[in-house]
């Protein structure tokens, strides 16, 4: 599984953690930046996050911002993906098995190191369970459809 990884200055230092994590556990990881604790601005980073699984280069992204906010406001910003902040594993599970979210993020600044990892194991052990989910995510669709022209 080929995984989209992002952060903006605020999310750097945990950024790195998270791409050795999910690299020891076998993951294809793109790291689309940034490279340094040089301040940036978030919404480029969760653009070009989105862009890779929106475009299915990426099977999914992993976002990280100061609040995992902002990044994951500007990823929603691009047609067909589904980003969900999440501060702990029970909704990180529920994002993908009810939203189907394509993307997780989360603030280094609200979440430790191992609640990351929590985050990350509960979003990518689960999956979407489809039936009365799929067709509301099927209105979210419909929704992004007729606002996103
Ligand atoms: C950067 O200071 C901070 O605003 C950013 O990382 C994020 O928390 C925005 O939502």
């Amino acid at each position: 599984m080929k995984i989209a990884l992002a952060c903006d200055h605020a999310g750097f230092e945990l950024k790195e953690k998270v791409k050795k994590y999910l690299t020891g556990k076998s993951f294809e990881v793109r790291d689309l930046g940034c490279y340094s604790a040089d301040r940036v601005d978030y919404p480029l980073y969760g653009e070009k996050a989105a862009n890779a699984v929106a475009s299915k280069e990426c099977d999914a992204g992993v976002l990280i911002c100061g609040t995992g906010i902002g990044i994951s406001l500007a990823a929603n910003k691009v047609r067909g993906i589904r980003a969900a902040v999440c501060s702990e594993p029970v909704s990180a599970r529920l994002a993908k098995e009810h939203n189907n979210a394509n993307i997780i993020a989360f603030g280094a600044r609200i979440v430790g190191e191992e609640t990351a990892y929590a985050i990350l194991d509960a979003y990518f052990a689960a999956s979407f369970q489809g039936g009365r989910h799929a067709e509301r995510v099927g209105i979210i669709s419909d929704i992004e459809e007729k606002n996103f022209k």
